[in-house]
């Protein structure tokens, strides 16, 4: 079967990681893929795959309707998949505007597209944030798709909003849309401001690893790799209207992953420092992906062992790519989060 595959944010980590799985998965598809590159969109991600005949990209805004609307007219897409997104809770608590201007009103001109031009599947990539988090003495709760949406930051309200939104365009509409919402992801191309890149470049430079408040917040972390096959599976065997949690039952401490990332590079723990804490800051976060396992068969299939240390070798064979991004506008970034903190 020849599909044509509309992924948005695909020059962003989990993205990128998407595009390389469906054109290794499914060679006969076509994917599309368009983003506008902001700072965490990088063309040098992509490298690999703009020699593939099978893969076009456009430099466009989701919010740019007209521009959006062009794309549909040319490639016809019978599938979408939405990953664009601003995604830093940091950022998002620095500057919420962008936020809710691409999360929110960017996912709505993306299915005012599917519904203009008929579509098979529309998919929203989501996120485990949306249900605000669980307390550390619970470790008998977790998150299923009945937990109610309760969210904490501009970050996780703005996703949230995208999915009553998505909701809404399936029941009013009739659009054919699922959502997934994943824990937390780690793998390559994970850019340098979130928690796991950032303690491996700052620990390959010997700088300081800012831990926020004591680091006892716990995330629940996914091989990128998993996620993806998750979001293969649930566009082609998911049930239309449906939501499916992501996630590969990983909880860990943040203060153990940052020794865990000092223990593989031999690096010293005085490097750990602890910083002012996030505002806000969730807790902890557990999914149970009970459904998605029994519904589609999904399981996670990297251990954290082996995800990490892959992680950490693919940051140490591609400096370049990391480095590049240190040495531009993401330094001005750094100095603001964490000069005085
Ligand atoms: P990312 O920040 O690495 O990438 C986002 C990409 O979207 C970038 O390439 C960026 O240029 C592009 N983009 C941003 N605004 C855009 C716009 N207006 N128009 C077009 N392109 C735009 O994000 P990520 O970590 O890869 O996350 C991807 C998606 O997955 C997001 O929707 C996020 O909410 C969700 N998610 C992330 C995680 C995680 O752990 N990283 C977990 C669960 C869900
Ligand atoms: O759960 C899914 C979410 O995971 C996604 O929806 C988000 O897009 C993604 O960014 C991620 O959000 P988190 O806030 O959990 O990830 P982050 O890497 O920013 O932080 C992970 C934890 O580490 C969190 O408890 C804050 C802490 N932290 C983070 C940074 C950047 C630190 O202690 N120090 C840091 O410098």
């Amino acid at each position: 079967m020849n599909k044509t595959l509309l992924i948005t944010g695909g020059a962003g980590f989990i993205g990128s990681n998407f595009v390389y799985h469906m054109l290794r998965e499914h060679p006969d598809y076509k994917i599309v893929c368009v983003d506008c590159l902001t700072y965490a969109g990088n063309m040098s991600t992509l490298a690999g795959a703009m020699q593939n005949d099978h893969f076009v990209f456009y430099k466009t805004n989701i919010c740019d309707r007209a521009g959006i609307y062009r794309i549909f007219e040319t490639e016809k897409p019978d599938t979408v998949v939405n990953f664009a997104a601003e995604s830093h809770v940091d950022r998002s608590i620095e500057s919420p505007e962008i936020f809710l201007q691409t999360n929110i009103l960017g996912t709505q001109v993306m299915m005012d597209a599917c519904r203009k031009y008929g579509i098979g599947r529309y998919h929203q990539v989501s996120t485990d944030e949306v249900y605000g988090d669980l307390p550390l003495d619970r470790p008998d709760l977790f998150f299923t798709e009945e937990t109610p949406i309760h969210t904490s930051s501009p970050y996780s309200a703005s996703k949230a909003s995208a999915d009553l939104l998505v909701q809404a365009y399936h029941r009013t509409f009739g659009l054919p849309a699922t959502i997934s919402r994943c824990s937390n992801n780690y793998g390559p191309y994970h850019f340098p401001e979130k928690l796991i890149p950032l303690m491996i470049a700052n620990c390959l430079q010997d700088k300081p690893l800012p831990v926020y408040g004591e680091g006892l917040n716990v995330r629940d972390w996914l091989y990128v790799e998993d996620h993806c096959r998750a979001i293969d599976l649930i566009i082609h065997r998911g049930r239309v209207g449906e939501v499916y949690n992501v996630g590969g039952h990983n909880e860990m401490k943040n203060i153990d992953i940052v020794k865990l990332i000092c223990d593989y590079l031999g690096k010293p723990y005085s490097l750990i420092t602890h910083v002012a804490d996030r505002k806000g800051h969730d807790m902890r976060y557990a999914i149970d992906p009970t459904k998605i396992h029994r519904e589609l068969g999904w399981l996670p299939e990297t251990k954290f062992a082996d995800g990490i240390k892959k992680t950490i070798d693919w940051y140490l064979e591609n400096r370049d790519w990391w480095q590049t991004i240190l040495s531009g506008e993401y330094r001005n970034y750094y100095e603001r989060m964490y000069g005085n903190r």
